[in-house]
């Protein structure tokens, strides 16, 4: 599967503009809540400090339950599609891991992280492709920071991203409930990185 129709793109000023329109059109980077409104002030108050706290690490994650805890070293990469002219911002994609305390990455993740990878494409530009080939640009990111596999879950009724992560080599693990998400049944996969 080629990753060539899309590139992975730390956020920055350049961007920013179609990331803001997206917001503003009630796309949310985050699958389990709508950051768009705390984003859009975010962005309003200090766009520079707003970048920054994506591409930094520390600080606080707020839940959807209200609830905050410690946010995990991870990436933050926008998807840009360079299959077209005009390279529009399709989506985001993230990586996030724990490390032990020498800094080294372990591939355990706390219970109110469901995966290492999460995703989501504009609505406008899904079917093309993206998201799978968003997927394996981060398998690339998630080798080379020395993960030796990825555990991904997505919900039951979610065929698009079952899809997504079965092409990119997922092998399915189980079925389960969060508790702390809702009732519904979710799976998870596990993509093996170490060749
Ligand atoms: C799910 C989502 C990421 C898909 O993005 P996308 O860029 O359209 O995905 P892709 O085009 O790379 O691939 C989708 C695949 O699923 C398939 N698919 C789409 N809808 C499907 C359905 N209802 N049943 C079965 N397969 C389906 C497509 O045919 C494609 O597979 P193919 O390449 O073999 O044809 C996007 O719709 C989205 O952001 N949804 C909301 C957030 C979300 O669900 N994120 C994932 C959380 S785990």
């Amino acid at each position: 599967m080629s990753d060539r129709i899309v590139s992975l793109h730390a956020p920055g000023r350049d961007v920013l503009p179609a990331y803001i329109r997206a917001l503003e059109a009630g796309w949310s980077p985050n699958t389990m809540r709508n950051v768009a409104p705390e984003q859009l002030a975010a962005i309003a108050a200090d766009p520079d400090a707003f970048l920054s706290g994506l591409i930094g690490r520390g600080g606080k994650i707020r839940l959807h339950d209200g609830s905050e805890v410690a946010r995990l070293p991870d990436i933050i990469r926008w998807v840009i599609a360079v299959d077209q002219p005009e390279r529009p911002f399709v989506g985001s994609i993230n990586l996030r891991w724990q490390e032990d305390d020498a800094g080294r990455p372990v591939t355990d993740l706390p219970p109110h992280v469901l995966g290492h990878v999460g995703y989501t494409i504009l609505p406008n530009h899904a079917g093309n492709g993206y998201a799978s080939a968003a997927l394996a640009a981060v398998l690339a990111e998630a080798r080379a920071i020395g993960l030796p596999f990825l555990k991904i879950t997505c919900d039951t009724r979610n065929l698009a991203s079952r899809r997504i992560i079965e092409k990119n080599g997922g092998r399915f693990v189980e079925s389960f409930v969060a508790p702390f998400y809702g009732p519904e049944e979710r799976l998870m996969y596990r993509i093996d990185l170490e060749s």
